[in-house]
């Protein structure tokens, strides 16, 4: 694989500034944005004239703690506009998530966010090893989804030349990357596994791509998944994370000399870890809820967002701003069988962890009398399809199952192509237990 870690002037003067600068700036920016919340946000007026706080109170960034966290339902209460601090017509963008249940939570961006955004996912591309002049391919769904748009206007910002395919279409994906030879793709991972297939379909070797790095995010995915794709690909595979509610993609980003975790853009969004029991800040280094307060944000600004993202915060390595580790998976993913929790990235690694076994998965939760039991979805590989050896595989992937995880899985191993393909987002568990 290509060095593609980025000259160190290209870089903005605040990712290598000094933390005392960092905290500087922040606690500037902090009391902004709660003055901005508080005063143009009814909601955010009445949740801190209850909590008996005030922007005022904010001396220390410490004292952030005081203030009332923010979740998702506070959105859905909102519906589509009432958590925006600016008028209706500053707002120059709107995008929304689905949403699994109810309505969805629609979030707005002001032409400062939209440039403020853009410059954080060509900071993101950047320390993924992205340069001026690349050309960039955008697999992330364009539309009320904020990967496609935000990935987009961050390329333009960074000076590439996009290719906006958007998500779907495999076979005309493929042939893109061939004729255009992009050196950069952004794209879910589990979307990038399909891409990979099309690939072996069309008897074309992956390797000799022209792409040199995938920006990969939306949803959790694990180092055993970024050396099957650096492998398969000869490409380096790093992690970029957002959520809508913050901004979108470009709210952290790995730094392709270290892979070790995703550099916060701390100069806009504040983290915090929390117990998500007892709601108490915890010390860096101590798994938790990450929170985010974002500092420069107009249209929606957010106070100590609840973002059911489970991680920990490290210290800079690459950058002086701190780092999340890769995210575990969020707190609403999480299964519990028979007191144990697990996580669908913790299966993941066990599939990928098995030679013979495609890397596709989905978690089925069922109920075995009183109960939760889990059914772990697979497939076997080319040349490995046959009865018996399916069944070898299904009994080793058990196995790592039961002694690295601690869990009794069902595992089922189908032959190639029976396991459901991500068009996005990858639907890890399907809940199939009995409504009561
Ligand atoms: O998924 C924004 C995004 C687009 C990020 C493209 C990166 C790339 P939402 O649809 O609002 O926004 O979903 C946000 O997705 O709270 C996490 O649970 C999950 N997620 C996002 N990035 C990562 C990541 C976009 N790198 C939710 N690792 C978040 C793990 C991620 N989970």
């Amino acid at each position: 694989m290509k060095d593609l870690t980025p000259d160190p002037s290209t870089l903005d003067p605040i990712e290598t500034a000094s933390i005392d600068e960092i905290r500087a700036l922040q606690l500037d920016r902090m009391r902004w944005s709660l003055a901005h919340a508080y005063e143009n946000v009814p909601m955010y007026r009445q949740r801190f004239d209850a909590a008996g706080v005030h922007p005022d109170d904010l001396h220390a960034l410490s004292d952030l703690a005081k203030f009332p966290f923010t979740t998702k339902s506070d959105l859905r209460d909102n519906y589509p506009f009432g958590l925006f601090a600016v008028p209706r017509e500053k707002i120059v963008r709107l995008h929304a998530s689905s949403g699994t249940t109810g309505k969805p939570t629609v979030v707005g961006y002001t032409q400062g966010d939209i440039d403020m955004w853009a410059d954080m996912v060509a900071r993101s591309m950047r320390a993924s090893g992205t340069k001026t002049g690349d050309i960039a391919h955008i697999a992330y769904g364009y539309g009320l989804f904020t990967g496609g748009l935000g990935a987009h206007y961050g390329a333009e910002r960074m000076g590439c030349s996009v290719v906006p395919v958007s998500g779907g279409m495999t076979e005309r994906q493929v042939t893109l990357i061939e004729d255009f030879k992009p050196t950069t793709i952004m794209v879910t991972p589990s979307y990038m596994l399909n891409i990979l297939e099309q690939y072996e379909k069309a008897g074309l070797d992956p390797r000799k791509s022209a792409l040199e790095v995938g920006i990969f995010g939306a949803e959790p995915w694990t180092n055993a998944m970024r050396a099957e794709v650096e492998e398969a690909f000869d490409m380096h595979a790093v992690d970029i994370y957002g959520l809508s509610e913050i901004l979108g993609p470009g709210v952290a980003n790995e730094c392709v000399e270290t892979k070790d975790g995703l550099h916060i853009w701390e100069d806009h969004f504040y983290p915090e870890v929390i117990d998500p029991e007892t709601g108490d800040v915890l010390p860096d280094g101590e798994m938790g809820e990450l929170v985010f307060t974002t500092l420069t944000k107009e249209g929606l600004p957010m106070i100590r967002y609840r973002t059911r993202d489970l991680t920990r915060l490290l210290p800079g390595t690459a950058r002086t701003m701190r780092r999340m580790e890769k995210i575990t998976g969020r707190s609403d993913d999480m299964i519990i069988l028979r007191g144990v929790n697990v996580f669908p990235t913790q299966v993941e690694e066990q599939v990928l962890a098995t030679p013979d076994l495609a890397p596709y998965f989905q978690i089925e939760l069922t109920r075995d009398g009183r109960m939760d039991a889990m059914r772990v979805h697979v497939e076997a590989v080319d040349g490995a399809a046959g009865e018996a050896r399916r069944a070898a595989l299904a009994a080793s992937l058990r196995d790592k199952i039961k002694s690295v995880i601690g869990v009794s899985a069902e595992v089922v191993v189908g032959t190639p192509g029976t396991v459901e393909r991500s068009q996005g987002k990858a639907r890890r568990v399907v809940d199939n237990r009995p409504v009561e």
